[in-house]
This record gives structure tokens, sequence and C-alpha cells, in this order.
């Protein structure tokens, strides 16, 4: 199994991954956002979408959307072919398709909406945060997409502020933040915890003894 950064040559993959995202929204009964084959090519040609092949068989996709003048971008369309399921490739993907993002819009917060527990489990690893509506792009392209969703009367009768997918924010500057106090709380609780346990050991011995 490979994981790279798509170009032209996975043209020939586009049908397929579209195919398999609409299907398995179909079996998980689920709304989604459709695209078409020359939507996904698009993705495919600009260097920001990462494919997983085993051989010459199409087995995950993802790809980054940038919005609001690179304020943000999401990972989108995440989707990993049904025979390659339960083995850890969409988190694969999902890391490959992160650092890409991190690395190409290295300013730009990363966000996504779902409803699959998966992908929020990934994310979360990741180190994004669930988060309402109010903190994702507001730029207009990016709601049109919802609009071939099954569910779309919802995000329109609540104006936009909610609907069945969460919405999951990584802002890189409260993440590094962030990542420093959580590190400070890990020592001081490793700490305390050695602390602890030294004091159980050597007290007790001291009393025994
Ligand atoms: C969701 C999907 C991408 C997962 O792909 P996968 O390669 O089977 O996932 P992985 O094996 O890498 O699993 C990643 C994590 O998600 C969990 N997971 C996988 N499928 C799950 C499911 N259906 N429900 C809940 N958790 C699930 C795994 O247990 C794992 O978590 P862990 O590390 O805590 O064990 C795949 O099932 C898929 O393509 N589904 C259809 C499209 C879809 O739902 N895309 C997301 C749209 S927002």
């Amino acid at each position: 199994m490979k994981i790279v950064i798509a170009n032209e040559s996975h043209f020939k993959y586009a049908e397929v991954i579209c195919d398999t995202i609409a299907e398995s929204a179909r079996v998980r009964g689920t709304g989604i956002a459709k695209r078409t084959p020359e939507y996904v090519q698009k993705r495919l040609q600009n260097g920001n979408a990462v494919i997983a092949l085993d051989g010459d068989k199409f087995a995950g996709f993802c790809y980054i959307e940038v919005w609001g003048h690179e304020k943000f971008v999401a990972n989108s369309g995440l989707i990993v072919h049904p025979d390659y399921r339960n083995q850890g490739l969409a988190k694969m993907i999902k890391k490959e398709i992160f650092e890409l993002s991190r690395k190409k819009f290295p300013n730009a917060k990363i966000f996504g909406i779902t409803t699959g527990l998966a992908v929020m489990k990934m994310n979360y690893e990741l180190g994004y945060k669930p988060v309402t509506f109010s903190e994702l792009t507001n730029d207009p392209e990016f709601w049109k997409g919802c609009q071939t969703c099954k569910n779309f009367d919802i995000l329109t009768r609540t104006e936009q502020k909610m609907c069945l997918c969460t919405g999951m924010l990584y802002d890189p500057s409260l993440n590094t933040k962030e990542k420093e106090k959580e590190k400070e709380k890990v020592n001081s609780k490793t700490f305390t915890r050695l602390k602890s346990i030294k004091e159980s050991l050597f007290l007790k011995k001291k009393t025994t003894s």
C-alpha cells in the first residue's frame, strides 16, 4: 500500500472515488456533499490531495480545500474503499493530509464538518476541537457544498448555525500554546505522581526498617 500526493496521473481514479463516496453515503443513510469526477480531478491536479493505492487498485482518498483567502483549510472527502477498511488506512491518510495542510498552509485553521464517529475520533487525536459553526469559515462557497446534502433544509432552517454534522477545528496558534500548557500539566502531574510513589516507597521502608 502506498499513500502519495496525487497528480494528473491519478485522473483515472476520479470516477471510482466519486462512486465510492456516493455509495458509502447511501449505505450509511447520511447526507453528503456530492462530488463529480471533474471536481475530484481538479483536486487531484493541484497537489492538494492524497491517494492510497494498493498496486493499481484505488484504496483511499482525501483532499484539501482552501477557504476564506487561506484563513481556513478543510480536509474533505475522506474515503476508504470498503475492501480496505478497519486496517488503520483512514488514520494514515488523515495524518498525511493533515501534515500536507500544515506544510502548505501553516497559518490556516484546519476544519471539517462530519457526522462520522471515526472522523471525529481521528480529528480529535490530531488536535482538533469540536466547535459551533460560527467558528468555521463564513465563505459562502464552502456552505454551498452542503446544498447537495439531504439535510440541507436543517442548515437553512437554523440559519447556518447548526446541522447534523459536528464542526471541528484545529487552530495552529491555539494548539502551540495549548500543547505547551498540556506539557506543563503532564510534567507536573508526572512529577507529583513520582513524588508520591517515592514517598510511599521510602517512607514505608523507613517505618518498617
Ligand atoms: C470512515 C472511514 C474513512 C474509516 O476508514 P478506516 O480505514 O476503516 O478507518 P481506520 O481503520 O483508520 O480507523 C480509524 C479509527 O476510526 C474508528 N472507526 C473506523 N470505522 C468506524 C466506524 N464505522 N464507527 C466508529 N468508529 C470507527 C477505528 O476504530 C479507529 O479508531 P481507533 O484508532 O480508536 O481504534 C471509512 O469507513 C469510510 O470511508 N467510510 C465512508 C465514508 C465516510 O464516512 N467518510 C467520512 C465522511 S465525513
